[in-house]
């Protein structure tokens, strides 16, 4: 995936394993910094590779990153913007508030593909109204170009339409199941949105995480 990524164009990788999934727990960091540091000995160079998280976001949340060095909490790059993931059928704390509280501690939370979530997705006015209690939006690029379907593509097409997304990840799984697509998201977005656009999504705004700068 990374070499796939890195002939694609892509500089550095940020890897985001699930946490606090109840599949994958995954908050013992040294395991996983060992894991990118053998990835990055058998990769060389390109691309870059940083380590960060999809956290999963229930009750619990707010009060573990209350406890920072003990929760195992992996922010984006070692920055101040955390990648979060609702539940898909909308369960687990009102993300209005996760948003609003972790701007009040200084974080910057990013919503992983809010597409997915019908609640949120299939709905401007409550993306928007995330976004001002301080939330930031991530669509998946296979969303965008019609890896999961025609009316995925349409509903993420339509938050593009309405300047509700703020990046484009790849939510790569592996080289065959969700393969790492960004440059073709990235193609589409400069055909359909223009380049200022696409520059923004794939390029200025991951930039600014990765250097830990607030969005221009
Ligand atoms: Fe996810």
């Amino acid at each position: 995936m990374c070499r796939l990524a890195a002939a694609a164009g892509c500089d550095v990788i940020v890897a985001t394993p699930h946490q606090r999934h109840p599949n994958w727990w995954n908050c013992e960091t040294g395991r996983l910094e060992s894991r990118l540091e053998d990835l990055r000995a058998a990769l060389g160079q390109r691309p870059g590779l940083a380590l960060g998280a999809e956290i999963r976001v229930d009750s619990g949340l707010l009060e573990a990153l209350g406890a920072t060095d003990e929760s195992g909490l992996l922010s984006l790059a070692g920055s101040r913007y955390l990648l979060l993931e609702l539940s898909r059928e909308g369960s687990g704390p009102d993300p209005h508030e996760i948003a609003h509280e972790l701007r009040l501690n200084g974080w910057r939370p990013i919503f992983a593909h809010p597409e997915f979530i019908p609640a949120l997705g299939a709905d401007a006015a409550a993306m928007q109204e995330l976004i001002e209690a301080g939330g930031l939006m991530q669509v998946t690029a296979g969303s965008l170009t019609g890896r999961f379907g025609r009316s995925l593509a349409r509903v993420t097409g339509d938050l593009l339409d309405h300047g509700l997304i703020h990046f484009v990840a790849s939510d790569a799984h592996s080289i065959r199941w969700r393969p790492p697509d960004l440059a073709d998201a990235c193609a589409m977005i400069t055909d359909r949105w223009g380049e200022r656009t696409a520059r923004r999504l794939c390029f200025d705004n991951p930039r600014a995480v990765i250097e830990d700068r607030p969005l221009s």
